[in-house]
């Protein structure tokens, strides 16, 4: 077991570039798998998460040149080309491997069973199993919530038109990815916007896929060609040294090369709700996706209700955004946030036992959290619960908490942000990790 040790020290000063997006490598791999033809991926996230899903890929028949590394050259094997596994799929404790790989899976004629680590064995997939079943595959998990053990038996599909329950990228990535060997068109319908990557690439690599508003329509047929894809850096990742940035006085850092893609950058929005936007310079463009450098300062903050159709696109920055609103003046209301309950842990039982081991004013609600600030916070030793995001948003409140803040199990942090650690301590923070 890791531990990390956080002080309050020094301003954070610098320039850096954090490693790959994780929703595109998960997607480059998978999709360059089914793929006709040599595809090269470079920056591709070397973390545990995005390593089962190649490990998967390769377990399936595909040849993965790379691993563990992060420039990855993979041979395609065509839409119906993977063979069956000869064990269970590990997808580890990923999420958005497993989703997406059932989606994949409901197309060929196989059979396979997916497997996680504890977090991911409670994780619900039935959110998948629904409208793959009704695409006409099988897929069984434990109880009514289908989870992990997955068994997932691949089968002819029929294109649907699906309404997702909630907005979630990963239930429609399934979907579309399913629609790839479906017969007939697939209509994906979300009740809000969620990150738009696999639309993005499979059109990138020759797939049929229209956006209208909410609405993503795949039309099957064809092939997708092989291509080289160029990962940018993840702004998941980013945003915690963004908000380090933002809260310890003094502070300059810039990150370069970090993915714009405005799915994702709801913390942006949020923060200018919160007084005070982030300066971006240098836009671009890189493999399909806008890409820019971010640049982080102190600035005054304010309370802000944040919900709605913004919170799929920062779902992953809402533990971080919690560490902000506990030193922003004033009521900070999150609301519509219950999917944070079902994410490697509920994140938002977890942050408020966090911060309120810390001395901040959290009152938990079923959808969301309510913060009242600024509040000192003070340091104490708290658990990350196995989850990568609560342990990054810990480490981002010690460092501007008085005395020693200690979080427990920090080993998650790699699934995710290989090399978090010594960037920070790059940019001057006071945090050490050790073994335990
Ligand atoms: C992801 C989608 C999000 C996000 C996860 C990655 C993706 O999950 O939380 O970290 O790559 O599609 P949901 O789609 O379940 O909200």
């Amino acid at each position: 077991m890791r531990r990390l040790r956080v002080r309050a020290g020094e301003a954070l000063c610098g320039s850096v570039s954090v490693p790959g997006d994780k929703s595109i490598s998960h997607r480059a791999v998978m999709l360059t798998s089914l793929a006709e033809g040599t595809s090269h991926i470079g920056g591709f996230l070397n973390a545990a998460d995005c390593i089962c899903t190649a490990r998967a890929m390769m377990a399936l028949g595909v040849a993965v040149r790379g691993l563990p590394g992060t420039e990855l050259e993979i041979d395609g094997v065509g839409l119906r080309g993977l063979r069956v596994p000869a064990g269970p799929l590990d997808l580890g404790n990923s999420g958005t491997g497993m989703r997406l790989l059932l989606g994949v899976l409901a197309g060929q004629d196989l059979e396979a069973e997916l497997v996680g680590d504890e977090s991911l064995s409670g994780r619900p997939m039935d959110r998948i199993a629904v409208p793959l079943r009704e695409m006409g595959a099988s897929v069984i998990g434990r109880g009514e919530r289908v989870l992990p053990p997955v068994t997932v038996r691949g089968g002819v599909l029929q294109g649907i038109t699906y309404h997702t329950p909630m907005a979630s990228a990963q239930v429609k990535s399934a979907v579309l990815l399913a629609g790839l060997n479906a017969r007939g068109p697939t209509t994906v319908i979300e009740p809000a916007r969620s990150r738009d990557h696999t639309e993005r690439m499979v059109g990138a690599m020759g797939g049929v896929v229209e956006t209208d508003g909410l609405a993503v329509t795949l039309t099957p047929g064809g092939h997708l060609s092989a291509c080289d894809i160029t990962v940018p850096g993840d702004f998941s990742s980013a945003a915690f040294i963004l908000a380090a940035g933002r809260l310890v006085p003094g502070s300059r850092v810039v990150l370069e090369g970090v993915l714009l893609n405005e799915t994702r950058t709801g913390l942006l929005e949020a923060l200018e709700l919160m007084g005070g936007a982030v300066s971006v310079s240098e836009r671009r463009e890189v493999a399909g996706e806008p890409v820019g450098n971010l640049t982080a300062e102190p600035a005054a903050l304010a309370g802000a209700e944040v919900g709605g159709e913004l919170i799929p696109l920062l779902i992953d920055e809402v533990p971080l955004l919690t560490v902000l609103a506990t030193q922003a003046e004033g009521r900070t209301v999150i609301r519509d946030a219950a999917e944070l309950r079902v994410k490697e842990s509920d994140r938002l039982a977890v942050m408020a036992q966090v911060l309120s081991a810390m001395g901040a004013w959290v009152k938990e609600r079923p959808d969301g959290l309510v913060i009242e600030g600024p509040t000192p916070l003070r340091g104490a030793t708290v658990d990350s619960h196995g989850d990568h995001r609560v342990a990054m948003s810990a480490c981002v409140a010690g460092l501007v908490a008085e005395g020693e803040t200690v979080i427990e199990d920090t080993e998650c942090i790699g699934t995710s942000f290989p090399g978090f650690v010594e960037l920070m301590q790059e940019l001057g923070a006071e945090c050490v990790e050790e073994q335990v």
